[in-house]
């Protein structure tokens, strides 16, 4: 079948498997020592992400350049007309892998479950969870350092690009800082926007932009795919706020309603139910209208704002 043809869920399943391809052969295998950290690293990795971020660093990729992969003719592989998309956006799960581990750990939220499975530390141990985010973080560095059919600048910017949304100012860390130290404290929708944008919100950001570095995006439409991410970021952590209230555990492939319990700053805490799900439709609305420039060649990145908004898991 070809692409253009596919649905999303379809598209998104096939992009999926190309993605863990690409992890796979981005990441040292078991057998090389010491084993541990690697098993480690593979087995959050390969623990069933819905892998997000690379999909949107592909489509964004395709939408700035224009040369669209469901355009070319045989083309399913989206790296072999954007070079450097499917790499980056591997280094993006990595980090946001790398993010998961540590945002369970015991001295963070403390989580049994991750992605269906139990987390990290439950199964390998405190120190090497800590290690195996570490090492997934300086990994995706060097995947951005080595990608080949990129220049140095461009290289450069992919690097500068994923070490500011993994930072401490108004990048993820950050984001989990004031997360964890707002803890209990009265939910304002000051420090919620400002918690959500970083921690969740500059990671989705980065997401597209490195897609457009990859696609070699003008001035102009990397301010429009800049918007695109801001709001889809915003748009998916409000989702993940009300997740946390309406879905099971089983659903969520992690333990549901702890938020309430942690007292954690929500899109729900702040706002109540109704008016977050209005929150999250109206950041999809100024996502669709950030795309406007790029017409067509964006058809799968509007579908993607929808999915986010829609999705149950
Ligand atoms: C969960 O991210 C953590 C947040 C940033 C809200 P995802 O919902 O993308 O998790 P996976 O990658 O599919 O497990
Ligand atoms: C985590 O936010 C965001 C990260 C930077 C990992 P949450 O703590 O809400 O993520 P979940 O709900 O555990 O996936
Ligand atoms: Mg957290
Ligand atoms: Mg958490
Ligand atoms: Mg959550």
């Amino acid at each position: 079948m070809a692409l253009s043809d596919m649905t999303l869920a379809e598209l998104l399943k096939e992009q999926q498997r190309l993605v863990d391809a690409a992890l796979d052969r981005l990441t040292p295998p078991e057998e090389v020592r010491p084993h541990t950290i690697h098993k480690a690293m593979r087995y959050s990795l390969f623990a069933g992400g819905k892998r997000i971020r690379p999909v949107l660093c592909l489509q964004a990729a395709a939408a700035v350049s224009g040369r669209d992969p469901e355009a070319v003719p045989g083309a399913v592989v989206p790296r072999a007309v954007v070079p450097g998309a499917m790499d980056a956006g591997c280094a993006l799960e990595m980090i946001h892998t790398y993010s998961l581990i540590h945002d369970d750990l015991p001295a963070l939220d403390n989580d049994d479950y991750r992605r269906g499975k139990l987390t990290s530390h439950k199964v390998f141990g405190e120190a090497m969870a800590i290690l195996a985010g570490d090492s997934l973080f300086t990994r995706a560095i060097q995947v951005l350092t080595r990608i080949e059919g990129l220049d140095a600048a461009a290289r450069l910017a992919l690097v500068d690009e994923l070490s500011f949304a993994s930072g401490t100012v108004d990048g993820m860390i950050g984001g989990q800082v004031t997360d964890i130290e707002s803890e209990r404290k009265p939910p304002t929708a000051e420090l919620l926007h400002e918690i959500h944008a970083a921690k969740t919100g500059a990671l989705l950001r980065a997401s597209v932009r490195m897609g457009a570095i990859c696609g070699g995006a003008t001035p102009e439409q990397m301010d429009c795919i800049s918007r695109y991410g801001e709001h889809i970021g915003m748009a998916f952590q409000i989702v993940d706020d009300i997740l946390d209230v309406e879905e099971s555990s089983a659903a969520l492939g992690k333990t549901a309603g702890k938020d309430e319990a942690q007292g954690k700053i929500t899109f729900p805490a702040v706002y109540g139910l109704e008016r977050s799900r209005e929150m999250a439709a109206e950041q999809c609305r100024l996502a669709h209208a950030a795309l406007e420039i790029f017409g067509d060649a964006a058809l799968r990145l509007h579908e993607i704002a929808e999915m986010i908004v829609y999705r149950k898991s």
